[in-house]
């Protein structure tokens, strides 16, 4: 065996070259990886005792792409494509062997092979358009001339990778292999190809599967525009595979190479690839290392089986952890445990789940009105009612029925874990779990730490969020913790805005144009505007009271602020408009035109001042954090990176100005934190606080 360098080896296995790439974590595709895999090719291929090669990498995956850390940087080593080149000019058949994932510059370097065998495990993608960006080592071209143009047009826009099986029914895979044997399989698929005197297989001159019908490309989009609202990649992955259709090969590699070019540069794609390592960042907690010793959840305890309990209780049955469901009445039990089943049932009907596994997950439940049935449970939830009396209560309870060692956490959205973890004796296993309604579907979960939570605690939660598919992100105990601490600034400013002179349609449409799913008025009507409201106590005093008093209580009575029709389709209301005209007379308001700037300005800089204060505070461990509770909490556009990013975007010198404007018009709510002010001075951004 030949080290050509630290991350690539070449060894002969009778007369088959092996080419071995081992640059762990993920051998992504550093200069040193291209380099070596460019040098080990060609050294095989003027060897005379080597009739074929094998590329084939160790550990947990085959190449997993570009190594995203090099983008943005001065370009060192041979290029991707050049690499990719010498494969498919190389005079002795190459054949990939792919284990794990091989996505991005890692499928476009198997695509450039003459030959591809994988175990059944492994995934095939192009997820480049995830990070902002469009395949730029050929991939557009390639694939499109392998699985033809409509699938190609999929995974390249979407992003997702294919399995091994459905690779080889198209011929980007040649064989399946056995998954143990992926080496001794792949030497023994070459030295038959030389047996056979197979060709030399390239992907480039191929093009019987690309006479698609442009018509294709129209219908794709339409499909897709919502999927894709202000995204730029996705528009820009569908070009390349026009461009696979319509121009020559290296014509069309061309016109990949200066889309990714251009793409590479924008905000877009800077904002998609920092929110990949901020994720990734998110999981690291500076005094909670990994390898602390985390506590065995095999059982866990849910009480309450309301909208947040059922949801809750579902991401845990979903991987296989059996679930007691408590409730006080049987009715609301009942209730709870047919949301689900009606949940899981829809799931079935989608053809994402089958009937079986529906009766499988519907069976890892306990229903109970028995409090102290959870005395055998390793982690209790508790979604009750968010009141600190009723929490209070029930931990109180609760601590006398867990047993030692069980953690036990609530799901309050505002209220302060600590006080609730007093009326245990043991505050150290007492955690925030905040879960974001749909809790079976929204990605985002924070996890509170009191003041006296155990590190092996958090440890736990974090990992379990990870175990059922969530982003867990550590915050600290404050009212609403990071995300709606923050949505608070947004919602008062929203407020004040219609009274004067705005309309809820247009702070709406400001930001969803911004890229939000939908803006707060919307969103209110969705939710129910009756949240927390009472007719005896209601004051008639905000436009919302007064909807309420009328039974406009959003989507579900046909208004709120919004009217509906039976599609539930939203049109501005003049009854509204009314409440609101009337209102700001009655309060004195000289209503005044609004422009979209303001209130984009309005909304936003008041929650990048409130992150401020929450990293003052060390409420959150970096500004990261809270950019990826946004993103997966709230629907905050990938593409613009968080709203702390964002704040970097525009430039904190800006936001500050703007703030300092706003404060002297609008007072106290717009003062700016110490730490934006500083930042600010010193030209710095939140990306520069260390
Ligand atoms: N370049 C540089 N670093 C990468 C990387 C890449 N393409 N892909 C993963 N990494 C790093 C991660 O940042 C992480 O680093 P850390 O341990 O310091 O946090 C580590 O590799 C492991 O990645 P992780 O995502 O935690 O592991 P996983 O097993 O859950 O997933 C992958 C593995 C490959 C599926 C996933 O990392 C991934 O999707 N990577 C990006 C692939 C991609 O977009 N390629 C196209 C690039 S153009």
């Amino acid at each position: 065996m030949t080290a050509i360098n630290e991350v690539v080896d070449l060894a002969t296995e009778g007369r088959v070259a092996v080419v071995t790439v081992n640059s762990p974590p993920v051998n992504a595709l550093s200069a040193n990886v291209r380099t070596g895999i460019a040098e080990a090719v060609q050294k095989a291929g003027a060897d005379p005792a080597v009739t074929a090669v094998v590329i084939h990498c160790a550990g947990r995956t085959f190449i997993a792409g570009a190594d995203i850390t090099e983008f943005g940087k001065p370009p060192k080593g041979v290029p991707l494509n050049e690499v990719n080149a010498i494969l498919e000019a190389c005079p002795k058949p190459v054949v990939a062997a792919i284990h794990g994932t091989a996505l991005g510059g890692g499928l476009e370097l198997a695509l450039s092979c003459h030959y591809r065998v994988a175990v059944p495990s492994a995934k095939l993608g192009l997820p480049e358009v995830k990070l902002g960006l469009v395949p730029g080592a050929g991939g557009t071209q390639r694939l499109p001339r392998l699985v033809g143009v409509e699938r190609a047009l999929e995974v390249i826009a979407f992003g997702e990778p294919m399995k091994a099986a459905e690779a080889a029914s198209h011929g980007l895979v040649d064989a399946v292999v056995g998954e143990g044997s992926l080496k001794a399989d792949a030497v023994a698929f070459a030295e038959k190809l030389i047996a056979d005197a197979a060709p030399l297989k390239k992907v480039r001159d191929r093009a019987d599967k690309l006479g698609a019908d442009p018509a294709v490309f129209a219908a794709f989009r339409k499909a897709n525009a919502r999927r894709f609202r202000g995204f730029e990649a996705p528009e820009a992955c569908i070009q390349c595979v026009e461009a696979a259709v319509s121009m020559p090969f290296d014509e069309g590699l061309k016109f990949e190479r200066d889309t990714i070019m251009r793409l590479m540069v924008g905000t877009q794609s800077l904002a998609q690839r920092y929110v990949f390592f901020a994720e990734r960042q998110a999981a690291k907690i500076p005094d909670v290392p990994e390898g602390t010793p985390t506590r065995t959840i095999a059982k866990v305890g849910i009480i309450g089986a309301g909208t947040m309990g059922g949801g809750i209780a579902m991401n845990f049955v979903n991987v296989g952890i059996p679930v007691t469901i408590v409730e006080t009445k049987q009715e609301a039990l009942d209730r709870g445990l047919s949301v689900i089943r009606k949940n899981y049932e829809n799931t079935a009907k989608r053809g994402r789940l089958s009937m079986a596994d529906v009766e499988t997950r519907m069976g890892r439940f306990t229903p109970t009105l028995d409090l102290s049935a959870l005395a055998d449970c390793d982690l209790v939830v508790e979604a009750v009612f968010e009141n600190m009396e009723i929490k209070k209560e029930v931990f109180g309870k609760l601590d006398a029925i867990a047993k030692p060692g069980a953690i036990l956490a609530t799901n309050t959205s505002y209220l302060d874990v600590d006080q609730i973890a007093a009326m245990t004796k043991r505050p150290e296993d007492v955690i925030g779990m905040h879960f974001f309604s749909p809790a079976n579907v929204m990605r985002l979960l924070e996890v509170v730490r009191g003041e006296k939570t155990a590190k092996d605690v958090i440890a736990t939660a974090m990992g379990l969020a990870k175990t059922i598919g969530k982003v867990g992100v550590l915050v600290g105990v404050c009212h609403g913790f990071v995300g709606n601490r923050m949505l608070a600034q947004r919602q008062r400013e929203a407020n004040k805005l219609i009274l004067e002179g705005a309309m809820p349609w247009d702070v709406d449409r400001v930001l969803y144009d911004f890229g939000l799913p939908m803006g707060p008025f919307a969103m209110s009507d969705l939710a129910g505007l009756d949240i927390g409201w009472s007719r005896e106590t209601s004051k008639g005093e905000t436009p919302r009271e007064i909807l309420c008093e009328m039974d406009r209580r959003g989507q579900k009575t046909g208004a709120g602020f919004y009217d509906y029709d039976e599609n539930r389709v939203a049109k501005p209301s003049p009854v509204t408009e009314k409440i609101i005209l009337d209102l700001a007379a009655k309060k004195g308001i000289n209503r005044r035109q609004i422009s979209d700037e303001e209130i984009l300005q309005r909304c936003i800089y008041p929650m990048i001042n409130e992150g401020a204060k929450i990293l003052e505070e060390g409420k959150a461990i970096r500004a990261s954090d809270i950019d990826i509770v946004w993103i997966n909490g709230y629907g905050w556009p990938v593409y613009r990176g968080g709203p702390m990013f964002y704040g970097d975007t525009v430039g904190l010198p800006e936001v500050l100005k703007v703030m300092k404007e706003f404060e002297g018009r609008h007072g106290a709510d717009f003062k700016p934190s110490a730490l934006l002010e500083k930042l600010a001075a010193e030209g710095k951004g939140f990306k520069d606080l260390k």
